[in-house]
């Protein structure tokens, strides 16, 4: 009996653990591709992940419809059943580019009611005919976007999805923003209650906060933590959390990739060393599989080192000053994700990771739950088979 007792307590245990896991929305875990990078789309191990995101598409200065080059069109069109070859389940975004060349485009069209109705339409209808599950728009908090404006946009996107679902009888497509961190450009603040109501998450570009190109000191990119003076990710987080949005809309970006700077000196190399630019690269960027060749390539002895104050990986040799993601950092971060009860991580991009190191460092933090899963569904099959008595 008091085995069964025991048994019984353990079960309820983990039925407990197991329902409170499952009653929240999936973890995700979703990836971006670049067409302009050499990954081809059958090579994605698209088993590590619950979302892919196809980029990027653009938005025609004429007729504010989503363009799609055509050189990349046969890749975006094929995108969604390619990656259900390994992971049926798989679901699939097409991003929008509103950055850099996009955004007078963008600014634009999201003045008049007009252009707005031209690029909704366009976009449900580009989505449906190559078969995504949603769309992701890459937009940033800049002077030159009105968010009276963008929340009108996203208010009249989600009637358009609500709509196009009714009509064509399939599930409403997501809809997601990728949103940047510029405190320089404070107010200038995303219009969070409409987010609230009709996005259905934000992937926040939590990197490239401080690049060597424009900066000439040296500086983390994508610090979890730091102190005040230096933009991280943590107080990002804190602010969207301010400003009334819960938690579970946010997904934290994780980058693939790091910045090298050049010091002005090399005996000085902390942070905010002075530094004369980018380094190695012409903007200094360089790949997570790039990153690793170069530090083997200096030979024995040579290794990057973890600062946990800021949460990032740093190498530095003479003048080169290098600070990046690896898997120690990337784990870091999938915690903090899950302890602050965000809804998932993103990671830029894919082709950057090397041989799927990076991507299955958020892997082996679910694992656990699916472990308790599974234990839980076969002592629930044993114990079927026993007669428990209750005295
Ligand atoms: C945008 O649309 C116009 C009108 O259809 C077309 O002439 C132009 O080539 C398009 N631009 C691009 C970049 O495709
Ligand atoms: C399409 O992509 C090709 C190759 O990346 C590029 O050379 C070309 O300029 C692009 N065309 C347009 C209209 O953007
Ligand atoms: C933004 O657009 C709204 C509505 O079109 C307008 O009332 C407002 O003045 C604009 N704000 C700025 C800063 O231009
Ligand atoms: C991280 O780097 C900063 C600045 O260079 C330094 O002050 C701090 O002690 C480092 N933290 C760790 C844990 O190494
Ligand atoms: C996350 O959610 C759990 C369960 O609802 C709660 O106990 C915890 O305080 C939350 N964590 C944060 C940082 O809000």
């Amino acid at each position: 009996m008091a085995r069964n007792t025991m048994i019984i307590t353990l079960l309820l245990f983990l039925s407990s653990y197991v329902h409170s896991s499952n009653s929240h929305e999936t973890w995700i875990r979703a990836g971006y591709w670049d067409s302009v990078s050499e990954l081809p789309v059958s090579d994605i191990n698209s088993a590590l992940f619950t979302h892919l995101v196809c980029g990027f598409s653009n938005i025609n200065y004429s007729t504010y419809q989503i363009h799609i080059n055509s050189s990349k069109e046969p890749h975006f069109s094929t995108f969604t059943g390619t990656v259900r070859v390994k992971n049926p389940s798989v679901k699939t975004l097409l991003s929008i580019s509103a950055r850099r060349e996009g955004l007078p485009t963008f600014s634009s069209m999201i003045k008049q009611s007009s252009y707005r109705k031209s690029f909704i339409e366009s976009s449900i209808y580009t989505e449906r005919i190559y078969g995504f599950d949603g769309l992701d728009l890459s937009v940033g908090p800049s002077i030159s976007i009105n968010m009276t404006n963008l929340g009108t946009l996203f208010d009249e996107w989600r009637v358009a999805i609500a709509s196009d679902s009714k009509k064509s009888g399939k599930s409403q497509l997501l809809l997601v923003m990728s949103a940047s961190y510029l405190p320089a450009q404070h107010p200038v603040t995303y219009p969070i209650d409409i987010i609230k109501r009709t996005l259905d998450w934000i992937h926040l570009i939590a990197y490239d906060y401080h690049v060597p190109a424009e900066f000439d000191f040296t500086g983390a990119h994508a610090a979890l933590y730091g102190p005040s003076n230096w933009v991280n990710t943590d107080e990002w987080i804190k602010e969207w959390l301010r400003g009334g949005l819960s938690a579970s809309k946010l997904v934290l970006g994780l980058p693939y990739h790091g910045y090298a700077w050049t010091l002005v000196n090399p005996n000085e190399n902390a942070i905010g060393a002075p530094s004369s630019g980018p380094g190695v690269t012409s903007d200094g960027s360089m790949g997570y599989k790039n990153i690793k060749s170069f530090i083997k390539g200096y030979g024995y002895g040579a290794a990057a080192v973890y600062n946990s104050t800021y949460v990032m990986k740093l190498f530095v040799v003479g003048s080169t000053w290098i600070n990046f993601d690896d898997v120690e950092s990337i784990k870091a971060k999938i915690s903090y994700a899950k302890e602050n009860n965000l809804s998932g991580y993103s990671v830029f991009q894919l082709s950057n990771d090397d041989n799927w190191i990076l991507s299955r460092a958020g892997r082996l933090l679910v694992k656990i739950s699916i472990f308790h899963f599974i234990l839980f569904i076969l002592m629930k099959h044993w114990t079927r088979d026993v007669s428990i008595d209750f005295e």
